[in-house]
């Protein structure tokens, strides 16, 4: 299954994804933003996409972002936690390169998603975590109709400082396509 806007098209995962992925995970920044401590190895990078390629498991929807410009993969977008009994799940996005960023490739991508999952995936509720110190995604999340609801106090730990993660959510009737 794939969704399309004019610039983007959500797509089901390929062999060769692995390669921006593994790249992504070289950008300090990226690392920064996602909350990304650990350091992986290309093989868990591998196994990873080969699990996102097998059908999708009840719990997880995920797409690779690829541009329509020039067919790049240049992000992933995912719901997952998805919970039957209560018609909800949570969503994560990360574009693979800065470059990239600020093109509208990410309110694109998580407004796509959100409504596959309202749609699709017939949740109530989608659910998401961000950094404090991410206002572009904060932004971005805003404009899709995402509601500020908690805040989980230093639950991030980086570069000697602690951070606040900010709990947001969309509920299927605050969607705005
Ligand atoms: C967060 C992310 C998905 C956003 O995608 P993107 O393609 O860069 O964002 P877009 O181009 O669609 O939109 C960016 C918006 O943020 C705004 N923005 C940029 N920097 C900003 C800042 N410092 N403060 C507030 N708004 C900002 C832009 O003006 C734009 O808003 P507009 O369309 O209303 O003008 C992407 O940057 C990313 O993957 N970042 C790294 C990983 C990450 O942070 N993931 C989210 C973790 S919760």
């Amino acid at each position: 299954m794939t969704l399309k806007t004019e610039t983007i098209t959500l797509r089901p995962f390929r062999t060769e994804d692995a390669e921006p992925l593994w790249q992504s995970l070289e950008s300090e920044t990226i690392n920064r933003l996602t909350g990304t401590h650990g350091t992986f190895t290309r093989e868990q990078i591998d196994t990873y996409v080969a699990n996102q390629i097998k059908a999708d498991s009840d719990d997880r929807a995920s797409f690779i972002i690829e541009a329509n410009v020039d067919k790049r993969a240049v992000g992933e977008v995912v719901i997952n936690e998805i919970d039957r009994d209560n018609h909800s799940g949570n969503i994560r996005i990360a574009l693979f390169d800065e470059t990239d960023f600020g093109k509208g490739y990410g309110t694109q991508a998580v407004r796509l998603m959100v409504g596959f999952g309202f749609r699709e995936l017939k949740l109530h509720r989608i659910s998401l975590g961000v950094y404090a110190f991410n206002p572009r995604a904060i932004h971005v999340y805003e404009k899709i109709g995402f509601v500020k609801e908690g805040v989980l106090r230093d639950a991030l730990y980086w570069n000697g400082e602690y951070i606040d993660e900010i709990t947001m959510s969309i509920l299927e009737h605050e969607y705005k396509v």
